[in-house]
């Protein structure tokens, strides 16, 4: 039931704080001082010892799973490859038996992430695990452990909450990872997990300032074209956001790691290209400064996400968006949420079926 809501997409934005608090739920500890993900118990040491993860996906969640990759790389310290299910079935992988391979996939009924997990299992005794937000749904049955994301039934075609809930799952992973093989002391993890149960309570900040977003978004609804660019765990965020215009408005867009894009994409940049940036306070904040200023040299219209209290960024951009200032590691999370909303709005002004775009179907459940 959408309730009062016009559009399931809109609601399922709006349900994201409370639907991550849902995959927190019973996997939190009251102090905060510990992570419990019970389906994945029995293959913790399999997880403590992987050789590699192979996350294997489609669409949005294999976005989800590149920000996995950033997360487990840097604090389970484990090799990560994240495969298009459909191309990595295809191919002649290369799998060992200390390999943990994750599918992620909302419904937990993709055709390609399920013939990718079949063809592991063929090929090898790596544990395969799921990421699924369908209970009992196929994916779900035919791996060895997963981790429900709970995110409560996802009606828009359009992922929104799954994908926050994903990476909420493969944040607590990475988390949990990271100190049981003591790579992350204490005093560091109860920071980490604090850190990620204030993220809902962010997330509602966010979705409290939809009016001027939206304000926003309605400069945009007639270009027929847009870039969205991102330094590390923003790169997947960028996909991401061009993803929902893409599928939900029928405008052209792309995404890109900001510094590829002097290897091409930039020659595209004149007064007609808006390009979203993700300019958070982080590591590359001044990469990432760097790179608005390429683009307004083109002349290129700006929209920048920020984060709140930013000054040098405000002076460049045409449009900033505040998001609160969080962990560098948790940014994701935020910065997704006032592009999903971009994407509705604009969505919406061009007349477009949100909840049914055409041509897409919820699960794509065949080749
Ligand atoms: O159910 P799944 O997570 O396996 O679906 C994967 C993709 O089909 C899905 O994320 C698709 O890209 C969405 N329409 C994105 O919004």
């Amino acid at each position: 039931d959408k309730g009062d809501y016009e559009h399931y997409m809109l609601k399922e934005i709006h349900d994201q704080p409370t639907s991550i608090e849902d995959t927190f739920r019973g996997r939190i500890s009251m102090d905060h001082s510990k992570i419990f993900l019970g389906g994945i118990l029995d293959v913790l040491p399999k997880l403590i010892n992987a050789r590699r993860i192979i996350i294997v996906a489609c669409g949005t969640s294999w976005h989800a799973g590149l920000v996995g990759e950033y997360l487990l790389e840097e604090y389970a310290k484990i090799p990560v490859e994240v495969e298009y299910a459909s191309e990595f079935r295809y191919r002649k992988p290369i799998i060992y038996p200390d390999d943990v391979v994750i599918a992620i996939s909302q419904s937990g009924e993709t055709a390609d992430t399920l013939a990718a997990i079949r063809l592991v299992r063929k090929l090898s005794d790596a544990t395969i695990l799921g990421i699924c937000n369908v209970a009992g749904s196929s994916i779900a049955r035919e791996t060895d452990a997963g981790v429900y994301t709970h995110a409560g039934i996802e009606i828009g075609v359009a992922s929104t909450k799954a994908f926050t809930a994903q990476i909420t799952v493969l944040t607590m992973m990475a988390f949990l990872i990271g100190h049981r093989k003591k790579l992350i002391p204490d005093s560091d993890y109860l920071e980490l997990v604090n850190a990620l149960t204030e993220i809902p309570d962010k997330m509602r900040e966010i979705i409290k300032n939809e009016g001027f977003i939206k304000d926003v978004a309605n400069q945009y609804t007639d270009v027929t074209n847009a870039l969205y660019m991102g330094r590390g765990l923003l790169y997947p965020v960028a996909l991401e956001g061009a993803l929902k215009l893409k599928e939900i408005s029928y405008i052209h867009a792309e995404g890109y790691p900001a510094a590829e894009m002097k290897h091409g994409p930039i020659a595209l940049i004149d007064e007609n290209m808006p390009v979203f940036v993700l300019a958070v306070k982080d590591d590359s904040y001044d990469k990432i400064v760097s790179n608005i200023q390429e683009v307004k040299a083109r002349n290129g219209k700006i929209v920048a996400i920020v984060t709140q209290g930013e000054k040098t960024i405000k002076k460049m951009a045409n449009h900033v968006i505040e998001i609160p200032a969080c962990h560098r590691s948790l940014a994701p999370l935020l910065a997704v949420v006032p592009l999903q909303i971009i994407s509705y709005q604009i969505a919406v002004k061009r007349g477009c079926n949100v909840d049914q775009p055409r041509n897409l179907a919820k699960s794509v459940t065949v080749e």
